[in-house]
């Protein structure tokens, strides 16, 4: 297949491009798309046979659901049973990288949400994806638009080399701001549990309601046989081809300990922006300032597909911290690391 691929500002919104990729999507095909958080694959919420298309394109489990892309979040009422903390959180974070479970409604065929009676919703704040959601008329499914198993695209570059001849079009709309998936929260009585860090950190989500829960499986291994509160929660997210362990420690010892590896090993080193010049190794990759997380979170993934194409047998990088936006690195990164963690 040929994939149409056009190149619009994040604020070009009245783009011709918005108004004919609106039309494939109307017509059942696939597009990609720029969000604030990554890139996403988009199809048709209310249509079962983009929702196939999709999991074919992307190489994914079709028990593993799909976020549904709303315009404004009172359009959750044409697809989910909404409630007052659904509202409130409406409020403080949408548009934005939230997305809340609710119960479906059958407007969402089960094809989207995994044969699930709850649905992920989320409305964006990314200027091309509203617009395309609007013209559009209807939800659009989309998870990340990368391949099964590679890091989730935060450039149209990266959607161009993931899905490039598998679907209808690509709008590449630059870098996403943020470069991490949105939070993803599941509602339960006045409380919530995060089943995803993003970056609406628990901290924030505590100032909307008292009772925030962080699911264990967001820092720790899923045991055997358990079941998990939201299915991508069991599947490796992105395997790197080398292996990846993640530094913990003081600052001054990780930094020597990668110091000495860079002399012994054929090693892949990501550091902070602070590092790089006592680190003279070819293989080593600025993930953002020590005390950023921010950027390092936007730098993450592009990091960890540029590792992978260096051709290391080793992988280094620091043990992000737990709190804040530090909770997101951690939980993307540990799994990247199957939970290999070395004390220096
Ligand atoms: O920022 C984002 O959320 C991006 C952009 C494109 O919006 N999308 C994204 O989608 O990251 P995806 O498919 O890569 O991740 C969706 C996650 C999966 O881990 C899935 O298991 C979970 O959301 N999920 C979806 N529906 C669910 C449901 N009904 N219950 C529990 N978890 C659900
Ligand atoms: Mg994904």
């Amino acid at each position: 297949m040929e994939t149409k691929i056009f190149k619009l500002l994040p604020n070009e919104t009245k783009h011709f491009a918005i108004a004919e990729a609106a039309e494939i999507l109307k017509s059942g095909g696939l597009v990609a798309f720029p969000t604030e958080t990554v890139y996403g694959l988009g199809g048709l919420a209310t249509d079962s046979d983009a929702a196939g298309k999709i999991y074919a394109a992307k190489g994914r489990p079709s028990d593993n659901p799909l976020i549904i892309h709303i315009a404004v979040p009172e359009d959750a009422e044409r697809y989910a049973y909404t409630n007052e903390l659904y509202y409130k959180l409406a409020k403080a974070f949408m548009p934005g990288p939230l997305t809340v479970i609710l119960k479906r409604k059958d407007t969402v065929p089960k094809a989207v949400t995994g044969g699930l009676d709850t649905v992920a919703v989320r409305c964006p704040s990314h200027p091309i994806a509203r617009a395309l959601i609007k013209r559009a008329g209807d939800a659009i499914a989309a998870p990340s638009a990368n391949l099964s198993g590679s890091p989730s695209p935060t450039s149209g570059g990266h959607v161009i080399a993931d899905l490039s001849g598998r679907i209808d079009a690509i709008i590449d709309g630059g870098e996403c701001d943020i470069g991490l998936e949105s939070t993803i929260v599941m509602i339960e009585g006045d409380g919530v549990t995060l089943l995803r860090p993003g970056a609406i950190t628990a901290d924030a989500l505590e100032c909307i309601c008292e009772n925030v829960k962080i699911a264990p499986a967001v820092t720790e291994a899923l045991s055997e046989n358990e079941k998990p509160l939201s299915p991508g929660m069991k599947y490796r997210h992105y395997a790197p081809k080398a292996p990846l362990v993640l530094l913990e420690g003081d600052d001054e010892p990780v930094l020597s300990y990668m110091y000495r590896c860079q002399n012994a090993e054929r090693c892949v080193i990501i550091c902070y922006s602070e590092e790089t010049e006592y680190l003279r190794n070819e293989r080593v990759i600025d993930i953002g300032a020590r005390g950023d997380l921010e950027a390092q979170a936007k730098n993450l993934f592009s990091a960890l597909r540029k590792a992978d194409e260096m051709n290391g047998e080793i992988v280094y990088a620091h043990l992000p911290p737990k709190e804040g936006m530090g909770l997101a690195l951690y939980n993307r990164l540990i799994r990247a690391a199957a939970h290999t963690v070395l004390k220096v």
